[in-house]
């Protein structure tokens, strides 16, 4: 009896106490088991095999050490029918993309205690097109508690072998984001999935702007595997910000002067959940706030490019993207109208800042990217800044609009990025240009984002791949400006100097100083190309 030997083979593998064949598969006739072995499945180590029904079809189903395969069991039919072989079409998911695993009880009203076992459900993270994941279950009936058991406590095992999944998240939500729906996001659509996949979390509403820094500059993160943030832009640079600052502040580094600090201890999660998701966006490829949990969940880690910006040499902040000039002024309106919808002053600020567009008169010295080898040995030696005499360029001038981005930004208004030729850890920068031009010419360069045309194909437009980018503002634009209205309230805001980092605002008169760390912090999510490689593995559901 071949099923008998199996079965205990499996138990000597666990070192269990059931010593017994599976009960089940004692019940089918050995002969149709030995015509359905499957050649691909036999050059790995079977684990476990044996009969469950799955989609109303009794099946033969084999737990090899990357995937569980299944067949239905068939009459006998003659050789060569066509249809048969379709009906009898191996299927399989692979076991990295199983996240949980249940026992399925039915409950009834008067019974007691545990309820009648129906087998076991598999929850299975499927991919979907455009980047998207998807939960989804797989239920492997059978009545036995025996047959069920030993499953079950090899699917555990399984997932216990999963040691880069999370398995205690601390998570920061900001109730006011976009249109105060984060609660409701992370309550209905991230909380139960965390709980399907056994994570304990440690929730933190946040009360203000800055709480999530001042909370996470002394909170304990000993125990927990990653921070997680739901929210928009804001609130994620704020989170990436306060575990950089934190990381520093562990290490011994003074904050102030950093010019190679050292690494986030824990990676971060983003939960899209604002009214921009441009972090989220740039993660996943789709802001999703599914797919965001589930990279969460399957331990999906990518190291991500982070700037520093700083002043006078003092550390102003951590952030992935920045804008100055019309992405600045933008924000700035739109903050001053915070009792507007979200996307009410987002609409408003940029009507008003084009009626009001005007250049800063600045000047920009950069660092050009040499090569990422270059950068890693750079790293390597510790001591970047020892050759003082690189090649800075410096380019002087009226500037409608000046973007600084570390990662790709895709967004709604331009799915392909508003930097589009920067990835998320390659090591550079993109600084993005828009000299002084007509308000139509302008507009027609905003207007190109969306579209699949070349945003950049204009003649006031230039981009640099960069290292490191200084901005000076010159402060004197206003008194080349005679056209423009001036009303008191406003001329405070006008020779000030708002800068736009992931979506906050940060207002500085004095030179920024922007400097590239690559791969300082870990992010949960799939790198995009490596999604679209791999097809969707299971052709069953
Ligand atoms: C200019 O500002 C807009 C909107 O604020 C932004 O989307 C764009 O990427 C910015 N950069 C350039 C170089 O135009
Ligand atoms: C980063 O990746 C993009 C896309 O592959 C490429 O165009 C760009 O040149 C890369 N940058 C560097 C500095 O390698
Ligand atoms: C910017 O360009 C516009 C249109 O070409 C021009 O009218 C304006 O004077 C320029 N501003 C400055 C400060 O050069
Ligand atoms: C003011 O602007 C002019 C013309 O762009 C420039 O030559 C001059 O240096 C600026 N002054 C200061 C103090 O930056
Ligand atoms: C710009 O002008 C203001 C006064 O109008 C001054 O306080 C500030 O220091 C100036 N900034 C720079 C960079 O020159
Ligand atoms: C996705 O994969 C296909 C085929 O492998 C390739 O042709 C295509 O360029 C890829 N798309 C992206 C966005 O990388």
């Amino acid at each position: 009896m071949p099923w008998g030997r199996r079965g205990g083979r499996v138990s000597a593998l666990e070192g269990g106490p059931e010593e017994e064949a599976p009960p089940v598969a004692a019940a089918v006739p050995s002969v149709l088991w030995a015509s359905r072995l499957q050649p691909e499945a036999a050059a790995e180590q079977i684990l476990l095999r044996g009969i469950f029904e799955i989609g109303r079809d009794s099946c033969d189903v084999v737990l090899s050490e990357r995937a569980l395969r299944w067949r239905p069991i068939q009459p006998e039919r003659p050789a060569g029918d066509f249809q048969y072989d379709l009906l009898c079409k191996e299927e399989f998911i692979e076991l990295k993309d199983i996240f949980s695993v249940k026992l399925k009880r039915r409950y009834s009203a008067k019974q007691q205690g545990s309820g009648t076992l129906l087998g076991i459900t598999l929850f299975i993270c499927l991919k979907k097109e455009q980047n998207k994941l998807q939960d989804s279950t797989l239920d492997l009936i059978n009545l036995s508690e025996d047959h069920c058991d030993i499953w079950f406590r090899q699917f555990k095992k399984i997932l216990a072998g999963f040691s880069n999944r999370p398995k205690s998240l601390k998570i920061l939500l900001n109730p006011q984001s976009h249109k105060k729906e984060a609660t409701q996001v992370y309550y209905k659509k991230v909380e139960p999935l965390l709980k399907i996949a056994g994570i304990k979390t440690d929730v933190t509403i946040t009360e203000y702007e800055g709480h999530a820094l001042s909370l996470l500059k002394e909170c304990e993160l000993q125990g927990f595997d990653g921070v997680v943030c739901v929210g928009g832009d804001g609130s994620a640079s704020e989170v990436a910000h306060a575990l950089l600052l934190r990381a520093q502040k562990d290490a011994g580094v003074e904050a102030d002067s950093i010019l190679t600090p050292v690494q986030a201890q824990l990676p971060l999660g983003v939960i899209p959940a604002g009214s921009t998701n441009v972090l989220a966006h740039s993660l996943h490829g789709v802001p999703h706030v599914v797919t965001a949990t589930l990279h969460i969940i399957m331990g999906h880690v990518q190291p991500v490019d982070v700037c520093s910006f700083s002043t006078i040499g003092k550390l102003l902040r951590f952030g992935f993207s920045a804008m100055f000039g019309f992405g600045g002024r933008t924000l700035a309106l739109a903050e001053k109208h915070r009792w507007m919808s979200p996307n009410q002053r987002r609409d408003f600020a940029v009507i008003k800042a084009l009626a009001k567009l005007k250049p800063e008169d600045c000047e920009i010295s950069f660092l050009p990217f040499k090569s990422s080898q270059d950068l890693q040995e750079r790293r390597a030696q510790e001591s970047p800044k020892s050759d003082c005499n690189e090649q800075w360029q410096m380019i002087q001038g009226q500037f409608l609009n000046i973007s600084i981005m570390a990662i790709p930004c895709l967004c709604s208004v331009a799915p392909r990025g508003l930097a589009p030729n920067t990835r998320l850890n390659n090591g550079s920068m993109a600084l993005i240009i828009a000299r002084n031009t007509s308000r139509p010419e302008f507009i027609k360069h905003l207007k190109r984002y969306a579209s699949l045309k070349n945003q950049f194909n204009f003649p006031f437009i230039e981009t640099y791949t960069v290292e490191e980018v200084k901005v000076h503002p010159r402060n004197n634009t206003s008194a080349h400006n005679p056209e423009e209205e001036e009303r008191p309230h406003e001329t405070a805001s006008e020779n000030s100097f708002p800068w736009n980092v992931d979506g906050d605002l940060m207002e500085v008169a004095s030179e920024v100083h922007v400097r590239l760390h690559p791969r300082l912090i870990n992010l949960y999510g799939g790198s995009m190309e490596e999604m679209n490689d791999s097809k969707a593995t299971c052709n069953c559901l």
